[in-house]
């Protein structure tokens, strides 16, 4: 897409759209006084922050598309999205009055059948891609791949599962077990059955050709050699995220997927894309993994599935849909009203709006923003983007290729305070703008985090 293919077809851009005339705008340099004091009596009873509040603990008070208020008054341009979750702008006004309604209606009616709940199901029927059918919903991305490993068991009758180096599939012991973060293991112990196999990153390879591009076969001739030798050949399939979020929007080469896919054909086992962050127009596509034109056997949505009401979803292929009657699969909030408006709505505003196609040109355009800075500037190691998921990978040196941590804490505290409200994870920069950001806006922001970066590089010597 060009740029002249225009701003005007996306209406929902001139509500997203930042007057930058008047933002960034810092009227005090944040974390203010008052972000001060807020921080400091709530965090006296509120524990176990994120690195990202403690590294820039202000204290937000509203927001309004692409902008973010704290409440000192500074404005902010919002690359984080929460955490890539507000993919829709904050407070879009179709999704409020949604969810507004509902609340004045019905709150909640366990897992019977409503009007609203209806509606989503025929509607993610129609979006999904394949014969991706059956539908379960829930409160939050953790529940939904707790729900969705339980699915992938008992529609194989095996009980392994497989996941790889980095992966994040949230904070259950379940879920924690298919990902990488040490500290989430309760007692140190991975649940039985859970495995973990490397997965091909091309910046860092762990299997190469001569040329040194990736050698993706390499992988699956690894995991043909670890299904025989490290399971006890009881395994119900593989669960991982198509593009590595926590992991630092790690992209695979576009052959992995298609084949992985085959092997797990031929293999008989099952493909479980965990998408709660990729999904929702995110990356450009409703799942990331159209872009490869897998499709998996189950997938989980979540984050901007509801626009920041919390709302997730399990879906799996036609031929695996009883398998949620042997699950219990229901829950208490999954798929109440409010929860379904807010699915449905999003759903309908990135249809209408035409954002899937408005997140990959944006995409590309920060894409060549970013390689101007790789170009640039010496600790810029990689970049990457697939739609509104970006990231640049902070190096020490280019040759070695050494993590620069560091350097990753500083820049991001350096872009907060210009105005960037944004989501570090060590020397991986990443950012996660909402997909209705115009054009001038999101380079508005790459450029802040370009000054940044040129600032901490005169701080180390470079
Ligand atoms: C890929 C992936 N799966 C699951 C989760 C867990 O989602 P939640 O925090 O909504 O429980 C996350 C959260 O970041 C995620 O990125």
């Amino acid at each position: 897409m060009t740029t002249t293919m225009t701003q005007e077809r996306f209406s929902t851009l001139e509500w997203g759209k930042v007057d930058l005339s008047r933002v960034p705008h810092v009227v005090v340099p944040p974390p203010g006084p008052r972000s001060q004091e807020y921080h400091q009596r709530c965090t006296k009873y509120f524990k176990g922050l994120s690195g990202q509040v403690k590294l820039f603990p202000v204290a937000f008070e509203s927001g309004s598309g692409c902008v973010l208020r704290d409440v000192d008054g500074n404005e902010y341009i919002d690359f984080s999205s929460g955490i890539y979750v507000t993919t829709l702008g904050h407070c879009h006004p179709k999704i409020s009055e949604a969810i507004a309604r509902h609340a004045r209606t019905l709150m909640n009616a366990h897992d019977f059948t409503t009007p609203i709940k209806t509606a989503l199901m025929e509607k993610l029927a129609e979006v999904l891609p394949g014969d991706l059918s059956g539908f379960q919903l829930y409160d939050s991305g953790t529940a939904a791949v707790e729900a969705g490993m339980r699915v992938l068991r008992a529609a194989s009758g095996k009980g392994e599962i497989i996941s790889c180096f980095y992966d994040f599939h949230g904070k259950t012991y379940g879920a924690v077990s298919l990902g990488q973060i040490r500290s989430h293991v309760y007692g140190r112990v991975r649940a039985p059955g859970m495995h973990m196999v490397p997965r091909p990153d091309t910046y860092r390879p762990l299997w190469a050709q001569a040329d040194g591009s990736i050698d993706t076969d390499k992988y699956i001739e690894f995991y043909g050699e670890y299904l025989d030798k490290a399971t006890v050949g009881d395994v119900a399939g593989f669960c991982l995220e198509p593009i590595q979020g926590w992991g630092g929007s790690v992209m695979p080469p576009d052959d992995f997927f298609p084949k992985l896919r085959k092997f797990c054909d031929d293999r008989k086992i099952l493909l479980m894309a965990d998408e709660v962050l990729t999904s929702w127009g995110r990356t450009g596509k409703w799942l990331c993994m159209e872009h490869w034109g897998v499709v998996p056997d189950i997938v989980t949505l979540g984050k901007g599935f509801g626009n920041g009401f919390p709302v997730t979803c399990v879906a799996v292929r036609a031929p695996f849909k009883e398998s949620f009657e042997s699950i219990s699969a229901s829950s208490s909030y999954g798929g109440n009203p409010m929860a379904c408006a807010a699915a449905l709505a999003s759903t309908e505003v990135i249809e209408e709006e035409h954002l899937n196609q408005w997140a990959e040109h944006l995409g590309e355009l920060a894409l060549t923003r970013m390689e101007k800075m790789k170009a640039e500037h010496p600790i810029v190691g990689d970049v990457r983007a697939k739609g509104c998921l970006m990231g640049i990978e902070l190096v020490k040196d280019k040759a070695t290729k050494e993590p620069f941590d560091k350097a990753g804490v500083l820049v991001y505290q350096k872009a907060f305070a210009k105005g960037l409200a944004w989501i570090p994870a060590g020397h991986i920069l990443r950012m996660s703008p909402p997909i209705v950001m115009d054009e001038q806006t999101l380079l508005k922001g790459l450029e802040m985090i370009d000054e940044a970066i040129g600032e901490v590089e005169k701080e180390f010597g470079y």
